[in-house]
């Protein structure tokens, strides 16, 4: 026997199932990545971009690559900064997306582009979200949102063939925008599981339970939660127990009532509450005997995002999701705008360039654009955003009133985007797109819960790399050829 190379004792065993810590784990990425199911993480990532060039080639997309090194233009996501040598206290900032330049293909007569594509975002990274990720990024002239829908589901229907050998039906569901939020509290619903909100704002206000009606004179709303036969399931520990998975998201607390019976609630807040009160709500909510109540009482995104958690976290304690179900969704008619609740100034939902629904572009410039409803789409499969998209704005009046509404002038317009608004003198076509996460994707498919499993060496949720130990510092000579002053402290 002639040894070619001698290893040491790896800190953990190669195995599928080991309880090492991901610190441990990434720090030795590549031995982490002997292990046979990551190894199959990326097998099937790897046959999945062939799958997916051969659908898109097929279908008369080119690709093309787009520059990753580019202009900062504020809006979107956060970008990270380059410093430039050549030309000092200058930055580039690293791409979030090809969005612009794909816009600028259409002018060029490239009318399918399609990338496999790096983007960046100096975001707050969760399980779902990573610093740098993959987008299978395509833009097409004169496209309808049918066209979009049809092109995207059979790529998808594609994949899912050949990585788990099962036909999706098409076409998807479809959900305008505000029927998801006011039924599951979120723009991207679960729907393998049933469970559904009910607004009761307007039955409370003079309740006599305080929380109830504070919210709604702040102008806030209470939505209630029904969970079908979940008395016996849920002891008053768990259920004082909630108000723990609310905090994160800035729920105050979660309010329950046990429906009896005779339908009358056995709650902490129950002799406040009129029978009158009850009965309509209970109506409302469909509620039955057995039934747990669950109400959230704030601002709409509080009592939204409090509840939708509540929804997913209950769907999994109860054993409501079934292994192998998928329910692809698109999510259509996005607002144009929304209100932030901070600074209460209107912002794009998606980008500046994202077209009104005909019908509404002359609500444009009222005051209130909260009704103002987008050509946007988002591709939803099981609770997760996996793609995202829009027809965009081609036309330089509709662009300008745009502007307007958000309070971008002429010169700043100018300033921050007119290499565009020079190309759309040029005769644009009309055109569209869609972007879907790739890392996304995988998870999903291979059933992990973290784009870390399916990211060759990934950042860990506080950005690092936890094998080089980047981000490190720059040395002062490196820092002065990029005319930085290196922090003396
Ligand atoms: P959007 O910002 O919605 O659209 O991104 C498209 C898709 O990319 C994925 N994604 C991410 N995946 C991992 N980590 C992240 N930090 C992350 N951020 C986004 C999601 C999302 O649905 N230019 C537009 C597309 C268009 O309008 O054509 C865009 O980037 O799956
Ligand atoms: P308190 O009077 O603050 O003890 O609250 C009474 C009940 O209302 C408790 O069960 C709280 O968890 C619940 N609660 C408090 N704030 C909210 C809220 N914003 N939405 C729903 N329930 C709440």
């Amino acid at each position: 026997i002639e040894v070619f190379s001698a290893s040491q004792t790896p800190p953990f065993l190669i195995e599928d199932d080991i309880d090492t810590s991901e610190t441990v784990r990434l720090k030795y990425r590549y031995l982490d990545l002997r292990r046979k199911v990551l190894q199959d993480n990326f097998i099937l990532r790897a046959q999945l971009a062939q799958t997916i060039r051969n659908y898109l080639s097929g279908e008369d997309f080119l690709e093309i690559e787009t520059p990753v090194l580019i202009k900062n233009t504020p809006g979107g996501a956060r970008n990270f900064l380059v410093p430039s040598r050549l030309h000092p206290k200058q930055f580039y900032a690293l791409a979030e997306s090809p969005q612009l330049f794909k816009q600028l293909f259409m002018v060029s007569g490239f009318d399918r582009y399609f990338q496999v594509v790096r983007c960046f975002r100096d975001e707050d990274l969760r399980g779902d979200r990573q610093p740098e990720f993959t987008q299978i990024d395509l833009e097409m002239s004169f496209p309808t949102e049918e066209r979009i829908y049809a092109l995207m589901e059979g790529l998808v229907c594609n994949i899912f063939k050949q990585a788990l050998n099962i036909e999706l039906t098409t076409p998807f569901q479809r959900m305008p925008y505000h029927e998801a939020v006011a039924n599951y509290g979120t723009d991207k619903p679960d729907l393998r599981y049933d469970l559904k909100l009910a607004d009761i704002s307007d039955l409370c206000g003079e309740t006599g339970f305080r929380v109830f009606d504070g919210a709604v004179k702040k102008g806030g709303l209470v939505k209630v939660l029904r969970l079908p036969e979940a008395t016996d399931k849920l002891s008053r520990k768990d259920l004082d127990g909630l108000t723990d998975l609310v905090k994160p998201v800035g729920g105050k607390g979660v309010a329950y009532a046990r429906v009896q019976d005779d339908l009358s609630w056995q709650a902490p807040f129950a002799k406040m509450i009129s029978d009158d009160v009850v009965k309509h709500v209970n109506d409302r909510s469909k509620a039955a005997p057995g039934d747990v109540l669950l109400f959230s009482a704030d601002t709409a995104s509080i009592v939204n995002n409090s509840l939708s958690l509540l929804r997913s976290n209950m769907a999994s304690r109860f054993g409501l999701i079934e292994d192998n179900t998928w329910k692809p969704l698109w999510v259509t008619e996005f607002p144009l705008f929304e209100k932030s609740e901070e600074s209460g100034e209107w912002a794009a939902c998606h980008h500046p360039f994202t077209s009104p629904v005909a019908e509404d572009v002359d609500k444009l410039l009222n005051d209130d654009k909260s009704g103002i409803r987008a050509r946007a789409y988002d591709l939803v499969l099981n609770g997760v955003e996996l793609a995202g998209g829009s027809i965009r704005i081609h036309d330089s009046e509709t662009q300008a009133k745009v502007f307007t509404a958000l309070g971008i002038s002429r010169e700043e317009a100018n300033e921050k985007f007119s290499f565009l608004l020079d190309a759309f003198k040029f005769g644009p076509p009309p055109h569209g797109g869609i972007a879907m996460g790739f890392d996304r994707l995988i998870m999903l498919l291979r059933g992990v819960d973290s784009l870390r499993d399916v990211i060759a060496f990934p950042k860990t949720q506080r950005g690092t790399c936890g094998m080089t130990g980047a981000p490190s510092d720059a040395t002062s000579a490196h820092l002065k050829e990029l005319s930085i002053t290196p922090n003396t402290q």
